[in-house]
């Protein structure tokens, strides 16, 4: 018998990432769902203090083990055979996108390159392997990579239902931005027009037009490639019918005020388009505005930045959040606001 957290479905995914945070959930035993609600393993750290705060019961129960179950990184550590003075210099992290993973290697490691390449995508489960060799540059967001292992960075990434196919080393897909990407999904836009205007591969776009149920979703992207892979993944969705793709600069946009909603994902000059942005909101209409900010200027910089721009228009402030840690000190924020007339 084991301590167990009992958690209302909808309620277990924002749970699980509490206690995950707090290295709270037992990684021997298995989640299981039980008379409607989920069962997480929870180790004795967890008092009942901290569940009332979370939200959940803790409950006496059982738990099939997870004895298969062995941490990527621990795998990692337990195959590869390198000097064992070497095992601080393996990447702790990397990119998994479909079958292509992205990682940096760092030069301590070149002598052993090819037995790390080849365990590395053993355990991962890639077919490709690519190193991170600079940085995403540029307007349209090019990553800078080298393949190291397979023939192809052509892959179809799975995240939350949605189907992203893309070029690893064309286009960016920032897996950080997970939960912005679900939330945008579990907003319920039916009815409306929004417009996307950095589209990209279709972060915001796909979940907007196949989960939150948008009437009709115009997906901005200034670079060609991107746009192509767009207007590929609304069909691979099954919503190419929702989904209007211009290849563009948004600057460019030809329409005016059709927008029940635009998404604002770009960081960087993301404060350029604002004036376009407001021009093409309806009245009512939310912005999802994102910048990246110090975090000693949360949230007086984007909220000052969005009120100048919506000007006589108005703009009450819905909501302010940190979408990632971008560098120290500074943020990933999305910022949400009504513009009322
Ligand atoms: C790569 S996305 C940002 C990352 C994304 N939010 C995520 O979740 O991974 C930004 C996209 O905006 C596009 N872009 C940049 N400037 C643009 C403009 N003026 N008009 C339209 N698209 C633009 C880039 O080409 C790029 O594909």
């Amino acid at each position: 018998v084991i301590r167990l957290a009992a958690v209302d479905k909808e309620e277990c995914e924002s749970v699980r990432r509490e206690l995950n945070a707090r290295s709270a959930v037992r990684r021997d035993r298995k989640i299981f769902e039980r008379d409607g609600k989920v069962h997480i393993p929870i180790t004795d750290s967890v008092d009942e203090c901290t569940a009332e705060e979370i939200g959940f019961e803790i409950v006496l129960g059982e738990s099939p083990p997870r004895s298969h179950h062995r941490a990527p990184m621990e795998r990692i550590l337990h195959e590869i055979e390198i000097p064992p003075d070497l095992n601080h210099l393996l990447p702790r992290k990397w990119e998994l996108l479909g079958k292509v993973l992205v990682l940096r290697i760092p030069r301590g490691l070149r002598k052993h390159l090819d037995e790390v390449v080849s365990v590395y995508a053993r355990v991962l489960g890639a077919k490709t392997v690519c190193e991170e060799v600079g940085t995403i540059s540029g307007t349209f967001r090019t990553p800078s990579l080298r393949v190291l292992k397979g023939d192809t960075t052509a892959t179809v990434h799975r995240e939350n239902g949605i189907l992203f196919k893309m070029d690893v080393a064309r286009v960016m897909f920032s897996s950080g931005n997970i939960d912005e990407r679900k939330r945008m999904g579990d907003l319920d836009c039916s009815g409306e027009t929004v417009v996307d205007m950095f589209a990209g591969i279709g972060y915001f776009t796909l979940p907007l037009a196949r989960h939150a149920g948008a009437e009709r979703v115009i997906g901005c992207e200034i670079n060609p490639v991107a746009a192509q892979y767009l207007k590929e993944n609304a069909r691979l969705n099954g919503v190419e019918d929702r989904v209007l793709v211009f290849n563009g600069d948004n600057r460019n946009l030809p329409m005016g005020r059709v927008a029940d909603r635009v998404v604002m994902g770009y960081l960087g000059t993301t404060h350029e388009h604002l004036n376009k942005a407001i021009s093409l909101l309806k009245e009512g209409g939310i912005i999802h505005y994102h910048e990246t900010c110090g975090t000693d200027q949360m949230p007086d910089r984007p909220v000052q930045r969005i009120t100048e721009a919506a000007g006589k228009r108005g703009c009450e402030i819905l909501g302010v959040r940190e979408v990632k840690s971008y560098a120290p000190a500074v943020s990933h924020v999305v910022v949400d606001a009504r513009i009322p007339r």
